[in-house]
């Protein structure tokens, strides 16, 4: 037992990721009983590196304290018109240095407030007057929500270019079920980073292939191998981010998937290389991060093989599954950009440069899984990145949301 969590601790080399590092972010919470959920939420912002800077409705202080809301920022709820304010109007001063304008929950009432430009809060003086992306996550009881007056007013806001946070269906604390539900952090998450990225891959079609494939032996049994996803699913966030409509081809994972790209779950290699081949004409970019089994059962024993008495050896034939990015390297188009991975436990560049060459890739990401962090089912990883001239990037470990930041970076410099 001792030595497993010795195992896991040198595995689990955590290196902390602050993308909102130097952000300012005016977290607005507005009268919703899902107000609740939004605090947990300031610690997830900070977490992220952010200084976040509170404000309160009228409606948000008859659900929760503004001791709570400011003690957990670190910072004083901003109020209008205070007969001691400083001099620099606190609403403009805030409005001007904000990087980012959440209002999260946004209740029916700020929305219709919002919308038509009232200003009878610091709040609505605020969105007046930044010019911050602003990202409202609707939260109220379902018919509410799904009233004429507040889609058309959230239509609105989205017309003026505030970013609308989807809002699941699930159950409401009024005990109906409907949308209009707070989204869950991922997706503002997902939002608030978008907001701040540049577009530098909007509306480019990214396909990327993730996790392991399974390949059957019988109803019960497969070969496998240990790729965790982790990987191909921060590829697909940071390109969803950067604007692209992502697809993303997937096997056998436990992860949630990422929000907002389109996935395609898969079982085998063959499965795969279907699913490929059938996006393939469409997409700009192509990133096989997944980890193809390479051999298959040649057999598929359609019932449970049995243990057998007396029986002490099984033979399992196997053969080769299609090369995939081969495959894609045979059919794709010259402006299309196809990018390998490559995970060794010896002589890694020169492995690495070999199957760039023989796959005909424009990239290979190479790693070395014999190297603490940089295995499976870890959030870090350290790679090389080797392009067609040879050229070789070696970045440190890293956690893997950063590998892919570097690695779109390396990308977009070939478009
Ligand atoms: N790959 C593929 N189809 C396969 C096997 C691998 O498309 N049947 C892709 C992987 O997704 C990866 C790259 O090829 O992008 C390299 O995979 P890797 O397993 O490192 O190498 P292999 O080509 O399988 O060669 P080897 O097993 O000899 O290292």
């Amino acid at each position: 037992m001792e030595s497993n969590n010795k195992n896991l601790n040198n595995n689990q080399t955590s290196i902390s990721y602050k993308p909102l590092k130097d952000k300012n972010i005016i977290f607005a919470l507005t009268g919703s009983i899902a107000v609740f959920k939004a605090i947990d939420f300031i610690r997830k912002l900070k977490g992220l590196g952010a200084e976040v800077f509170p404000i309160m409705t009228k409606g948000a202080r008859k659900f929760i304290t503004p001791l709570t809301v400011s003690a957990l920022c670190g910072h004083k709820i901003k109020e209008f018109f205070l007969e001691d304010q400083d001099p620099d109007i606190s609403h403009i001063k805030l409005s001007k240095e904000a990087d980012i304008v959440l209002v999260a929950p946004a209740s029916a009432n700020f929305i219709a407030k919002a919308a038509t430009g009232i200003c009878d809060e610091i709040l609505y003086a605020v969105l007046l007057a930044t010019r911050a992306p602003v990202i409202i996550a609707p939260a109220m009881n379902s018919f509410m929500f799904t009233h004429p007056i507040t889609q058309a007013n959230l239509e609105t806001l989205k017309r003026l270019g505030y970013t609308i946070v989807e809002s699941p269906v699930g159950d409401m604390a009024c005990g109906s079920k409907g949308p209009g539900r707070l989204a869950s952090w991922e997706i503002i998450k997902e939002e608030i980073l978008k907001s701040i990225c540049e577009q530098t891959l909007q509306d480019k079609n990214i396909l990327i292939t993730a996790g392991p494939t399974r390949e059957p032996i019988d109803p019960i049994r497969f070969i496998s191998n240990r790729s965790s996803g982790k990987m191909g699913f921060e590829l697909a966030r940071v390109a969803r981010r950067r604007g692209a409509k992502v697809h993303l081809v997937v096997g056998p994972v436990s992860l949630e998937p990422p929000y907002g790209v389109k996935i395609y779950k898969i079982e085998t290699a063959s499965q795969m290389l279907d699913t490929v081949l059938s996006l393939l004409p469409k997409m700009d970019i192509i990133v096989m991060a997944a980890a193809v089994a390479d051999f298959t059962p040649s057999f598929y024993n359609e019932k449970k093989i049995k243990k057998g008495q007396n029986v002490n050896k099984l033979t399992i034939d196997l053969v080769k599954t299609p090369d995939i990015l081969l495959e894609i390297s045979k059919r794709k188009k010259e402006e299309q950009i196809v990018v390998g991975f490559c995970a060794e436990t010896e002589d890694l560049k020169d492995n690495a440069v070999k199957k760039l060459k023989n796959k005909r890739l424009d990239l290979i990401i190479a790693n070395d899984v014999t190297r603490a962090g940089s295995g499976f089912d870890v959030d870090t990883n350290e790679v090389l990145i080797i392009d067609k001239n040879e050229s070789i990037l070696h970045l440190p470990l890293l956690s893997k949301i950063e590998v892919s930041e570097k690695i779109w970076d390396k990308i977009e410099s070939l478009l």
